[in-house]
């Protein structure tokens, strides 16, 4: 059975993007794959009346099961209407990498897509998006191209600079798929470990301190594509709290670094847009849910884990949302 977005009273992303442009602040996209992560999602957004885009990757489709995920994020437009009225919100997939599971997402309410081409040629990468957006503004639903390859811990980078985006590119990629929104690649990678400990300084408290992003190549990017909303992957400040917590309570993360939420701050104030996190989401709730196995290893009941998870993760999102996004206080404005 096909449905519009529309019909399940979701949004698309032109009215949130023009919005973000315009008052310098940025829409967040927040991953989630169980009930716990979407409520915590939805009543942060809802309490702090932040636009936000709800993500779903493929890995989450396969995790909990397609038609669940998509009932429950239709569920979770319905409780919006009781919580803050006035709010609506996308439903997104993350990095599509098929024009098959962009049709499918779309066929079934998703109201944005991103079909992430990155690791095709500049050719292949123009003509699979191209196919995307051809068959999403049918149906009135967004698309996100990717151009430049996200470093990662797990990749062989070997040249750091061929993986940012070329801004003599973007252009051409933008006018021949009409695309929606651009990803692009400055510095910001996936994961809890951004940055090998060799890219980066040490603190006077032996903190690692990551390289800056290449705010020189967005303006670059913006220069070349006035106006037009840019997204930032990969976004995630891996903030230290949560990392020691893990740690302190019989976890092992090294080197967890990510991006600072200053550099975040300062992203807003261009043409990015949206912002994807996350790992600091993961992070907050497995610190929390170490923190109560380690002080109380009698508990069994999963409410008593994830319940606290949850909650941790709605104050930290009310946190991102008002000092990192600046998209707290913006629902009113865009959506009545
Ligand atoms: O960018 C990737 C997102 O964090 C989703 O991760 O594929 O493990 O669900 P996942
Ligand atoms: P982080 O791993 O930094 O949270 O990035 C998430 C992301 O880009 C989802 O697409
Ligand atoms: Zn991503």
């Amino acid at each position: 059975m096909t449905v519009n977005y529309q019909e399940l009273g979701l949004v698309n992303t032109k009215k949130m993007f023009k919005a973000a442009f315009d008052g310098k602040f940025a829409i967040p996209a927040y991953n989630f794959n169980n009930m716990e992560q979407l409520q915590a999602i939805v009543t942060a957004c809802a309490e702090s009346d932040s636009p936000f885009i709800l993500q779903v990757s493929s890995g989450a489709r396969k995790y909990a099961n397609q038609t669940l995920l998509r009932y429950m994020a239709q569920g979770a437009a319905q409780m919006m209407k009781d919580i803050n009225p006035h709010l609506k919100f996308a439903l997104h997939l993350d990095h599509g990498d098929t024009l098959e599971i962009c049709k499918a997402c779309i066929d079934s309410g998703f109201s944005s897509v991103m079909i992430d081409g990155s690791h095709h040629s500049f050719e292949k990468n123009i003509e699979l998006t191209k196919q995307v957006v051809e068959y999403a503004h049918q149906f009135d639903v967004t698309v996100e191209g990717e151009l430049g390859v996200l470093a990662g811990i797990e990749d062989d980078v070997v040249a750091e600079e061929s993986t940012y985006t070329r801004p003599e590119e973007v252009f051409e990629f933008v006018e021949k798929t009409k695309v929606d929104s651009l990803a692009i690649s400055i510095g910001t990678s996936h994961g809890a470990n951004k940055f090998k400990p060799d890219q980066c300084t040490k603190n006077a408290k032996g903190v690692l301190v990551p390289p800056p992003l290449r705010f020189d190549i967005l303006e670059e990017i913006e220069n070349k594509i006035p106006g037009f909303p840019i997204v930032l992957h990969g976004s995630s400040s891996v903030v230290p709290k949560y990392v020691d917590m893990i740690n302190s309570n019989g976890g092992n993360l090294k080197d967890a670094v990510g991006i600072p939420s200053e550099q975040l701050r300062q992203a807003t104030k261009s043409a990015v847009c949206k912002i994807n996190i996350d790992s600091d989401g993961r992070l907050a709730m497995t610190a929390i849910i170490r923190k109560v196995f380690n002080d109380s290893p009698e508990q069994f009941d999963p409410r008593k884990y994830l319940g606290p998870a949850r909650e941790e993760l709605k104050q930290m999102i009310i946190e991102k949302n008002k000092v990192v996004l600046g998209s707290a206080g913006r629902g009113k404005e865009i959506f009545t």
